[in-house]
């Protein structure tokens, strides 16, 4: 690999101490890359950039081709991991305007996000935006079953075939989703949509890489061969156990190190606004894969500086819980120079001929040592340039990061237990057959508040157009 993002220690308050963990991390590594530990079955993610289906690649290419060349808008439904990663490179790698621009300003169609909530003033609103646009859909659900892109998916079903007429419609729908099984899969099947797999061993959230990714990636004018060529280097960058050649563990080790010591909370930093939603990636990854017997680092997020004039306060000098790992892009992807004025009205002459990056790449050295200062370690991930190539490295590396901190912690990093419990209550709620004792329990708990399984039947379905 001729350039690598690399990790900085030095604030992190555990860098003498990480290599304390070297056969803790030993055994971890030995436990995933044997497929000897909790949730061995999930591991499709590990060898992925190595081994994925080149002629499904190609196809999916193909199929991003003739969404660009018909359409205006994608819209991509889907929810948690069927959604985040896609949002998170395309937002990273496309003009922070993208959809706004004219066609021919931009390499790819216009991105447009449903199913990953359940307001029907959003869904209204997207497709008021929608009208005069020509569409295709990308639905994306690995279980084929989640409520809300299920629902987002039969309201853009039927708006595109009163739209285009059946037939036409059904070209423009494309499904992710399992092989063999899930409601999706059997629509897919009946309707004869361009269909593409997420491979059984691979969970939502480790699925960035897969079709779920990769399509509304590609849609978008994102070069993917690049991303997956990054995230390739990345996997055999991390294929050794040896702490002292590998950041990917070195991160897992000083993360679990100051969980130990009591810093319980990590707070993802960027500079760039474009970063926002690989947070919201991360977080789900951290989360998810964490969060299991009252255990887990709470995953966290700040955009800087727009957030340091927000909670900079408590980072500062509230609950010393905290740590930061700051992703610090080197090189931004275009600049602006303060330039000179006569008038020294605003004060900022000092910073003539200075680029705005400078002035970037100082709050956050001020911050990192203010924050350092103040009890908050802080790890420093060096990303050399925004680019497909770069961001392929970063998914990598906090996927196997989180594998095996999640091995250091004692727990199946690969399972979502817990997420099961709201969707029973939703379910019964809502009615769903199979949850008529629970609903009657539930409601009793719930009866004064204004939740009421009826609104959803009266408001949401039968969609009127
Ligand atoms: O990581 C996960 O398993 C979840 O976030 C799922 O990706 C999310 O719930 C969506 O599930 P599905 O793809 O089955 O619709």
């Amino acid at each position: 690999m001729t350039r690598a993002i690399n990790l900085d220690l030095s604030h992190s308050m555990v860098e003498g101490a990480v290599l304390e963990l070297e056969s803790e991390i030993r055994a971890a590594h030995d436990h995933l890359h044997n497929g000897t530990g909790p949730g061995n079955q999930s591991l499709g993610w590990l060898e992925l950039p190595a081994n994925y289906d080149r002629q499904e690649l190609a196809r999916l290419q193909a199929s991003a081709e003739r969404i660009k060349t018909t359409a205006d808008a994608l819209v991509v439904i889907g929810i948690g991991g069927s959604y985040l990663g896609a949002r998170a490179a395309i937002e990273i790698l496309t003009h922070s305007f993208h959809n706004q621009l004219p066609r021919d300003r931009r390499p790819g169609t216009a991105i447009y996000y449903a199913g990953h909530n359940l307001s029907s003033t959003y869904l209204r609103h997207l497709l008021d935006i929608l009208e005069d646009k020509s569409v295709c859909v990308n639905v994306i659900s690995k279980s084929g079953t989640t409520t809300e892109p299920a629902i987002a998916f039969r309201v853009f079903r039927e708006w595109l075939q009163k739209k285009y007429g059946p037939q036409e419609a059904r070209r423009r729908i494309f499904a992710t989703t399992d092989q063999a099984k899930g409601a999706l899969k059997q629509l897919a099947l009946e309707q004869n949509y361009e269909s593409f797999v997420i491979p059984d061993n691979i969970g939502g959230r480790f699925s960035v890489l897969t079709a779920v990714g990769l399509l509304p990636m590609a849609a978008a004018g994102i070069d993917i061969g690049e991303l997956m060529a990054g995230a390739g280097d990345m996997m055999r960058a991390t294929a050794l156990p040896s702490l002292t050649a590998n950041t990917c563990y070195q991160y897992a080790a000083a993360r679990n190190l100051l969980y130990r010591q009591g810093k319980t909370i990590e707070l993802l930093v960027n500079y760039e606004p474009s970063m926002q939603y690989f947070a919201e990636w991360w977080k789900q990854l951290f989360g998810e894969s964490e969060g299991k017997h009252h255990k887990g680092t709470f995953p966290a997020s700040v955009n800087f500086s727009t957030d340091l004039h927000s909670i900079g306060q408590y980072i500062q000098d509230g609950l010393r819980l905290l740590f930061e790992t700051v992703i610090r892009i080197g090189q931004p992807r275009l600049e602006v120079t303060i330039q000179p004025e006569p008038s020294t009205g605003d004060g900022l002459n000092y910073l003539n001929g200075k680029t705005m990056d400078f002035v970037n790449q100082q709050a956050f050295a001020g911050s990192l040592i203010a924050h350092a200062d103040g009890g908050v370690p802080n790890l420093v991930l060096n990303v050399p340039k925004q680019t497909p190539y770069f961001l392929g490295q970063l998914f990598y590396f906090f996927e196997k990061a989180c594998a095996i901190s999640g091995y250091l912690l004692g727990v199946n990093p690969f399972d979502q237990p817990g997420v099961e419990s709201y969707k029973n209550n939703m379910f019964a709620l809502l009615g769903k057959p199979g949850f008529e004792a629970e609903k009657q329990a539930l409601e009793k708990r719930l009866k004064h508040t204004l939740i009421s399984g009826e609104r959803f039947d009266k408001l949401i379905l039968p969609y009127q157009f």
